[in-house]
């Protein structure tokens, strides 16, 4: 089964979005960002109950820089997998930053349509964030024998 077809966990109502404030800030503090000097913060409730994080960490080489939700899923799997259910990424004044148009795609890959996301508006859903989006159910759809 591709990763993004697996059952999601369901986004806890028990989220507790202030922790993942604060360790989405505490990741932020940790920013190695000395080219763009914007720092960025990640932290994930995982559907075990862990919290993983991340920090952007940027590069002489400019295209070379890591954003912050990469640690985040590097740490993910460090620690033992699992699903993303919840996630907040912060600017350097603590406000919640949408992540980037590739780091939706690896948070869809980690957490799946139901994954929640605290906007400046609220929490969304992943699948609100990212509609229609591409995930491994469509390489599913073409067939082994065509590649
Ligand atoms: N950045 C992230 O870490 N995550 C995002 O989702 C948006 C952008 C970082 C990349 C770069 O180090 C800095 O923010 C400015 O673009």
């Amino acid at each position: 089964m591709a990763p993004d077809a697996s059952p999601s966990a369901s986004p806890s109502e028990s989220t507790d979005w202030e922790l993942l404030r604060v360790a989405a800030i505490e990741a932020m503090q940790r920013a190695y960002a000395p080219y763009s000097r914007f720092p960025v913060g990640v932290a994930g409730l995982v559907h075990d109950g862990r919290i993983v994080s991340g920090c952007n960490v940027e590069n002489a080489s400019y295209g070379v820089g890591l954003c912050a939700e990469c640690g985040m899923v590097s740490q993910l799997h460090l620690t033992g997998g699992g699903r993303l259910v919840a996630v907040f990424c912060v600017n350097g004044n603590g406000d919640p930053l949408m992540p980037c148009g590739r780091c939706r795609q690896l948070l869809w890959e980690h957490g799946g349509a139901a994954c929640e996301l605290m906007t400046a508006t609220g929490v969304r859903t992943m699948a609100e964030v990212l509609p229609d989006a591409f995930g491994g159910g469509d390489l599913d759809d073409f067939a082994v024998t065509q590649r």
